[in-house]
Parts: C-alpha cells; sequence; structure tokens
C-alpha cells in the first residue's frame, strides 16, 4: 500500500455524503454509576473484583461525560465531526433489566440527541455495548434465551424515545467479545470460563439482535437506519503449505464468520462446533431466519490482523490455531496490535464480494499509544497516532473507490477512557483526558483528523 496520500487526494477517493465521526461506549466515558436511578451493569461488578482489571480501576468516575456532556459535544463541533457514535447503558433505562423504565435514563440520552442536533452532529446509537444490568447476568445472562427478549423490549423503549431523531442504530457492538471474552475465557464481564457457554451466549447476542431489528424499525422514523458492529480480524498466512491454508480457514470461523454468517446467510459455518471441540448452542425453530433479517448496515470494528503459521499433524481447535507473534519488522500499538492498514481494505472489499453487504461503516479504529502531556501544552503530540490514521483511512478510502460501500469511518475514540479490562492505563483517544481535572487536550492526531474532514468537505 502506498504509505502517505495527501488529504486532497485521499478526500477525492471517498463517495460524496461520507460521514466522518469519532465513538465512545457508555461504561467507558459516562461514570456517574449511582446516578439518577441506574442500576448496577456486569462492569460495575466485575471491576469490582479484585484482580479483574488493570490497577483496580472501574468506571465509576470515568471521563465523567454524564455531567460534562455538553462541553463534550460542544469540543466535537469544534472539531468538525459529522457524526458521533455513544452507547446506552441498559441500566440506565431499565435498572433491573426488564419491567419499569427509568424516565432519568431516558432524558440523558434525549438531551444528548438534542445537543447533538443543535450542534450539526449526527447522532448514531449503539444500544448494547457491554454494560448489561446485573439482575439479568444473576439469571444466566447472555447463556439464556430469555435474555434475548428481554433485549428486544430494552430496544423498543429506547426506539420509541429517540427513533424520530438517531440516525443510526447499532443494536450490538462486537457481539464476538460479548461472548467469547466474557463468557469463555473470562477476561471480560461477567467473567465466566466457559467456551461452550460462549456458544450458547453468542447465539442468545444474535438472536436479540434478530429479535430487536424490526422492533426497531416499527418504532424510529422510516429514514433511520438498523444495523450491526462486529469485531472483524482479518486472517493472512505467512506461507501456503496445507497445514497453514486450514488453519486460516479455522481461525476465519472462529474470528469472522462465526457472526457473520448467520447474519449474512443464515446459518453457522459448517463444522464450525465440531472446530471448537463443542455442541452447537441451543438452536431453536426459526431462530437463524430471525437472525438473518435485513439490516441496512454493517458496522466493523478493525484494529489489526492475525498472521497464521499452520501445525503440522493434527488440526488444532479453531479457538487455538498458532499465529505469528511479533511479525519480523512489523510496528505495534501499545495493546500489541500489529499495524496492518491494508486489512481494512481487504476486509471491506471482502465483506462486498463474499457477502455482498449493501452499506459499510468504520463504527471502530484507532489507535493505543502512550501519550504523555506535560501539564501545560495546549496540545499532545502522538506522531504516531497521525500515521496509524493516515494510513487505515488511506487504505479504507482505496477499499471505497474499488468498490466496497463504505459510508463512513468513526476513529475510535473520541477522547481517552476505560479501557476495559486494561483499566485507564491505554489511551486510545484523539484527545488527551488528564483524569485528575478531567480537561481534554487535544491531540495532534484531532488537528490532523479535523483537517481531513473540513479537506474533504471543501472538496465536495
Ligand atoms: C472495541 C470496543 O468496542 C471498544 O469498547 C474498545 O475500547 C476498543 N475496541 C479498543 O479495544
Amino acid at each position: 500500500m502506498q504509505k502517505f496520500v495527501d488529504n486532497h487526494q485521499l478526500a477525492s477517493l471517498l463517495p460524496k455524503d461520507f460521514v466522518f465521526g469519532a465513538a465512545t461506549a457508555s461504561y467507558q466515558i459516562e461514570g456517574a454509576t449511582h446516578e439518577d436511578g441506574r442500576g448496577t451493569s456486569i462492569w460495575d461488578t466485575f471491576a469490582a473484583t479484585p484482580g479483574k482489571v488493570f490497577g483496580g480501576h472501574t468506571g465509576d468516575v470515568a471521563d465523567d461525560h454524564y455531567h460534562r456532556m455538553p462541553q463534550d459535544v460542544e469540543l466535537m463541533s469544534q472539531l468538525g465531526l459529522d457524526a458521533y457514535r455513544f452507547s446506552i447503558a441498559w441500566p440506565r433505562i431499565l435498572p433491573q433489566g426488564r419491567g419499569d423504565v427509568n424516565q432519568p435514563g431516558l432524558d440523558f440520552y434525549d438531551r444528548l440527541v438534542d445537543t447533538l442536533l443543535t450542534k450539526g452532529i449526527t447522532p448514531f446509537a449503539t444500544l448494547y455495548h457491554w454494560d448489561m444490568p446485573q439482575k439479568l447476568e444473576d439469571a444466566g445472562g447472555w447463556t439464556k434465551r430469555e435474555t434475548a427478549y428481554a433485549f428486544a423490549d430494552y430496544a423498543e423503549v429506547v426506539a420509541r424515545r429517540l427513533g424520530d431523531r438517531v440516525a443510526g442504530w447499532i443494536t450490538l457492538n462486537e457481539p464476538w467479545c460479548s461472548a467469547y471474552l466474557g463468557y469463555g475465557i473470562g477476561v471480560h464481564a461477567p467473567g465466566v470460563r466457559n467456551r461452550q457457554a460462549a456458544l450458547d451466549a453468542a447465539h442468545h447476542l444474535l438472536l436479540a439482535h434478530g429479535l430487536a431489528v424490526p422492533r426497531i424499525r416499527a418504532a424510529v422514523a422510516p429514514d433511520k437506519q438498523v444495523g450491526i458492529t462486529l469485531n472483524v480480524y482479518p486472517v493472512y498466512g505467512e506461507d501456503e503449505r496445507l497445514e497453514t491454508l486450514r488453519d486460516m480457514a479455522l481461525l476465519d470461523s472462529f474470528s469472522n464468520r462465526w457472526f457473520l454468517d448467520p447474519l449474512f446467510r443464515g446459518r453457522y459455518p459448517e463444522t464450525f462446533f465440531a472446530d471448537m471441540g463443542l455442541n452447537p448452542p441451543p438452536i431453536q425453530g426459526d431462530d437463524l431466519a430471525t437472525i438473518n433479517v435485513p439490516v441496512d448496515f454493517l458496522g466493523i470494528n478493525l484494529y489489526s490482523r492475525n498472521l497464521v503459521r499452520g501445525t503440522a499433524g493434527q488440526a488444532p481447535l479453531a479457538d487455538a490455531v498458532a499465529t505469528v507473534s511479533p511479525v519480523p519488522e512489523a510496528c505495534y500499538t501499545d495493546m500489541a496490535w500489529e499495524i496492518y492498514p491494508d486489512a481494512l481494505k481487504d476486509m471491506l472489499l471482502r465483506l462486498h464480494h463474499d457477502y455482498n453487504v449493501k452499506a459499510l461503516y468504520v463504527t471502530e479504529n484507532g489507535a493505543a499509544f502512550s501519550d504523555k502531556w506535560d501539564g501545560k501544552s495546549e496540545v499532545v503530540s502522538d506522531p504516531r497516532r497521525v500515521s496509524f490514521l493516515q494510513e487505515y483511512i488511506t487504505a479504507a478510502a482505496e477499499a471505497a473507490h474499488e468498490g466496497a460501500p463504505l459510508k463512513g469511518y468513526f476513529v475510535w475514540s473520541l477522547m481517552d477512557n476505560y479501557e476495559w479490562a486494561e483499566g485507564y492505563r491505554k489511551r486510545f483517544g484523539v484527545v488527551y483526558v488528564d483524569y485528575e481535572t478531567q480537561r481534554r487536550i487535544p491531540k495532534e492526531s484531532v488537528l490532523w483528523y479535523s483537517s481531513l474532514i473540513k479537506d474533504y468537505h471543501a472538496a465536495r
């Protein structure tokens, strides 16, 4: 891939009406976990459990966005963002997960949406970005079918209230992570370690999406769009040995097709459950048809790739495929994720060709680096993030130019925030947050991003 194109060239590769935004998620930025009737979420519980999160960090305060929302939206406006992707905390809306609606919770998002619209910023809302009401988890969480029905009810409550104004509706964020990291290996809430439970949870997450889509559509204005966001992780091979090709296919079903195939083809990859060495999840009646409901767009979150080195002899389990790490000569972010911009181009084109997805958004892309603020400068220097964004956005633009129906790009993240099990030690923001004072300081990357957005609109 060509390393650098200037902003004007880059802008010229992009289709018209492209939206540039930034993304966040409720538990990662809001704080105020005990205010205005919010119920407890599984992340409150997990973060409070010793040994689960780096430094015992919790989301109790986070970026204090719940109290600073108007200033944060003002910042987005100054940066010239076209769109903002945020998530709604289920326990703010239904503190027990189902039943009584907590009006102050809905009011907060109502104000957020109106504030965005006043500034000309298009709202995209994610309904589930991992903060499940603890009450539902106490009854089995995503391993139980009932949770899918509770989610569809919750989705309708929110859609009725915000459906006249929120342009893009994302049912779930990265259900792969909810299922596998949350129930399979337990590194995320609720911290269950049971690979079979992960398969069951994945099925109920997919079902939750399928049940919610028609409920949302029925409640929102006809011009609003409904979709889902998946984390995708393109798989490459170190060589072309048969074992490498075999293991690449295994890892691809685990990393990508586990969710893509049911959503866009109405079936799980053929041998997937056996490839995991597990039983199928409890699929009932028309579940797969429900899951296969047409969506208006697919959002992808893409950060890195995997490079497979095939293992001779018996095939590994799909989630135990050997990968090369570190890749010689490669550059890595602070998460130890390889920087590989072509992965974004390749994946966008694949989704277009293999799944015929009609509209795509990059709903997250970005990088953690160990940014430092000296306590006085007006701008934080982050040259590596500037290059990262230039290269990945160029790759996305090339995919669009080659026919992928790419409609927008959201950088992860607007500002530094609570990086789940890593706590506050990983900084993904294009705006720096000084957690002691809650001051927001722009990084160079956001100045570059703003200039790209301006150049794009000026050229149209
Ligand atoms: C995926 C998640 O959706 C988001 O919450 C997380 O902070 C970023 N990627 C970075 O890991």
